[in-house]
């Protein structure tokens, strides 16, 4: 009886912190395994006495014991057709971000005229569940409106327009999500790749000039101060020209006292490329800048179909990641792009490629999620018996 006791009073609170759906008072609690009730009320006193460790939690509780965010991009159109995908999305994350509806062409299509629903929507979803939201990026020459491209192209928008309209786009956005967004990717894939990477040429290089990015975290700052601002990019998990070249920039603009607070790793890997193996040292020298680090937008794609040596090297390229983050004390937030191959944008992108996140279509978790809860299990070491 007692037993029975202790576990409902776990999944009652497991309910009441993962309640889920866009309307609360209908939705059912979401079903948490018995483990994660008890472990949650009990000190994961279950691990210990079970005799075989219990890994199988959610990875927003393995993470919470380290302080880490574990967050996720999310859909918003599967958001609300997909009981299940929302479900899982509060279950197992601490974290999200807006995979497209933070962006500046879906914030606002017709120029003056902000469409804010889908965004809002995503904060109540994030306030509701005990989430902090990673704001997606004010700053990108992807995804712009076309009224904004079209403008500047045929010139009916000059530069010193660009300039107001970029201001007032980052403070309008900023101030709207003020004090429900923890932090911002204020300016994304900033820079070229290859071996001598320079800014990108995109039209805010082109008419603002090259200290932009200065610029931008400024009126982002001014927006909302309490807000971390971060710079943002892929191919930079390793130590290489590009990432070396957000190093610098990050050293120049500390220096100058420019509101930088973070630094952001997308961490889209590809398993035909090296594992970015340094990437432990990597995070160190932006940690010693006093920066935060993250991995933003992690996923691990590989050409279909997949085989047990595509699986293993996935599982080890998810960890890899994982493990740099854990061992670098100021990184603060590990978010997928998209935890279900149902909805990664990954085969639409990359031909042939796919089965990039860590659950298959039907939510079933793959080598990869067990690896990532095994990562941050260990890293709390609930077994320790250590006499060395
Ligand atoms: C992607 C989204 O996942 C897609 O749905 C969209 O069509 C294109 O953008 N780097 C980023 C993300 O910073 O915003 C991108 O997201 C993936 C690459």
């Amino acid at each position: 009886m007692k037993k029975i006791r202790i576990a409902m009073v776990g999944v009652l609170a497991a309910g009441a912190l993962y309640t889920v759906g866009p309307s609360t008072a209908t939705a059912a609690p979401t079903q948490v395994p018995l483990g994660a009730a008890q472990a949650q009320s009990k000190g994961n006193s279950a691990a210990r006495t079970s005799g075989a460790p219990n890994t199988d939690l959610p990875l927003r509780l393995l993470a919470k014991q380290h302080g880490l965010g574990i967050g996720t991009a999310v859909d918003m159109a599967a958001l609300a057709a997909d009981t299940a995908y929302r479900e899982r999305a509060a279950q197992e994350f601490s974290a999200v971000t807006a995979e497209n509806v933070m962006k500046w062409s879906e914030l606002e299509p017709t120029r003056g005229q902000y469409n804010w629903g889908p965004a809002d929507e995503l904060v109540r979803f994030a306030q509701r569940n005990g989430q902090k939201v990673h704001g997606h990026t004010l700053l990108w020459h992807s995804q712009l409106p076309a009224w904004l491209t079209d403008g500047v192209a045929d010139g009916s928008i000059d530069s010193a327009e660009l300039r107001e309209i970029v201001r007032n786009h980052i403070t309008t956005v900023v101030k709207h999500f003020r004090g429900k967004v923890r932090a911002w990717d204020v300016v994304n894939e900033a820079f070229t790749d290859g071996d001598a990477p320079v800014l990108r040429d995109t039209i805010f290089r082109q008419h603002l000039g090259p200290d932009y990015i200065a610029q931008a975290l400024r009126w982002a700052h001014a927006a909302d101060p309490k807000a971390k601002l971060f710079l943002n990019d892929y191919a930079i998990d390793n130590i290489n020209p590009k990432s070396t070249a957000y190093y610098e920039l990050a050293k120049q603009l500390r220096r100058q006292r420019v509101p930088l607070h973070g630094q952001g790793f997308q961490g889209h890997l590809d398993l035909q490329y090296p594992l970015p193996i340094d990437a432990p040292q990597n995070l160190a020298r932006f940690d010693k800048l006093g920066l935060e680090t993250a991995f933003t937008e992690v996923d691990v794609r590989f050409f279909l179909p997949g085989d047990t040596y595509k699986e293993a090297g996935q599982v080890g390229s998810f960890n890899t990641l994982l493990s740099a983050c854990l061992l670098t004390p100021r990184c603060v937030m590990f978010t997928v792009w998209g935890f279900t191959d149902k909805y990664s944008w990954v085969p639409g992108f990359f031909d042939g490629q796919g089965s990039a996140t860590p659950l298959d279509e039907n939510f079933q978790p793959k080598a990869a999620y067990r690896g990532l809860q095994q990562v941050l299990a260990v890293a709390s070491d609930p077994n320790n018996r250590r006499g060395f």
